[in-house]
């Protein structure tokens, strides 16, 4: 049986430029894989290409499946399917997803209305249940709201019941809490974790922060320009790293004054060391 994402031997150039090479990565039905790497590294190209959101001068060479449907290079119809039926994403910045002029309500229910998978009622129905299911009180009353009326953690909530409305088995979540401040962080990855265990959704989640990863995901790949460098449980992963690349993101924790910037740089300065020993693959 194949898996609910299979990604094989994926390769994207773009204008010579390698961006992804030889990644492989396998979702299960019901599983949380993280995909963890440092700005740049090619997490969210990755996710793109199970949508076919790729840039359009993107060139792929490889696989990517999504509940054995082919999405590289096919056509329209089919990548329609996928996207309407199968997966979900969830972006960094609940706002950029949003049209400022249109009420939440709208917002979540028109998707499914508009394909015609769901009439309005049943879709308000849902809608509220959902709603609840993420701890957003009060429905009907948020439905009558404009995006610039709710906090940044209230409009991620909005964003993963849009997301949920059409019942994926996989849901993409790129740095879905990155832009949201650390108590909010806290809960929408544990409303995300809950949903992903009661609903069983498979789940690939991004993130620079191989912590968070070890906390929400029970295998974590790790990818350094373009690469799966490293691949395993969550857990032996952050406690026995076995590539450079993942030791230096796990040194380069959040210290006290909780700079990425500081991070950032330590891990560029490690990794340049590491290939000047010509240890890095
Ligand atoms: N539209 C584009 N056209 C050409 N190259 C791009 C485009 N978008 C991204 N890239 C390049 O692809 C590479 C991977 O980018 P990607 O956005 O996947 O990184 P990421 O790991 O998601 O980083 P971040 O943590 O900053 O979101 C980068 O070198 C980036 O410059
Ligand atoms: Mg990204």
């Amino acid at each position: 049986m194949s898996d609910l994402l299979s990604i094989t031997d994926l390769t994207m150039t773009i204008d010579d430029h390698h961006i992804l090479k030889n990644v492989s990565i396998d979702v299960a039905d019901g599983e949380c894989v993280a995909l963890v790497g440092e700005s740049g590294s090619g997490k969210s190209m990755t996710a793109k290409t199970v949508l076919a959101m790729q840039p359009k001068r993107a060139h792929l060479t490889g696989s990517v499946a999504v509940n054995g449907i082919e999405v590289v290079d096919r056509p329209a119809k089919q990548i329609r399917t996928v996207r309407t039926e199968h997966v979900s994403m969830i972006y960094q910045n609940p706002r950029s997803g949003l049209n400022p002029m249109r009420r939440i309500g709208a917002f979540i229910v028109e998707g499914v209305v508009d394909a015609g998978s769901m009439n309005r009622t049943d879709a308000h129905a849902k809608a509220v249940e959902l709603m609840k299911a993420v701890r957003l009180r009060d429905p009907d009353k948020l439905f009558d709201r404009y995006p610039h009326e709710l906090s940044g953690g209230m409009l991620q909530r909005v964003m993963i019941v849009g997301a949920l409305m059409n019942d994926p088995k996989l849901l993409l979540c790129d740095e879905p809490t990155t832009a949201l401040d650390v108590t909010t962080q806290a809960e929408v990855i544990a409303i995300l974790s809950e949903l992903q265990q009661n609903r069983r959704l498979g789940m690939l989640f991004i993130t620079h922060d191989l912590d968070l990863a070890a906390s929400i995901s029970s295998r974590t790949c790790v990818m350094y320009k373009g690469e799966i460098v490293e691949e395993g449980q969550s857990d032996t992963i952050l406690e026995h790293p076995s590539h450079p690349y993942t030791s230096a993101l796990i040194n380069a924790r959040p210290t006290l004054d909780g700079s990425r910037d500081v991070r950032l740089v330590s891990v560029a300065q490690r990794m340049a060391e590491v290939e000047a020993q010509g240890v890095a693959a």
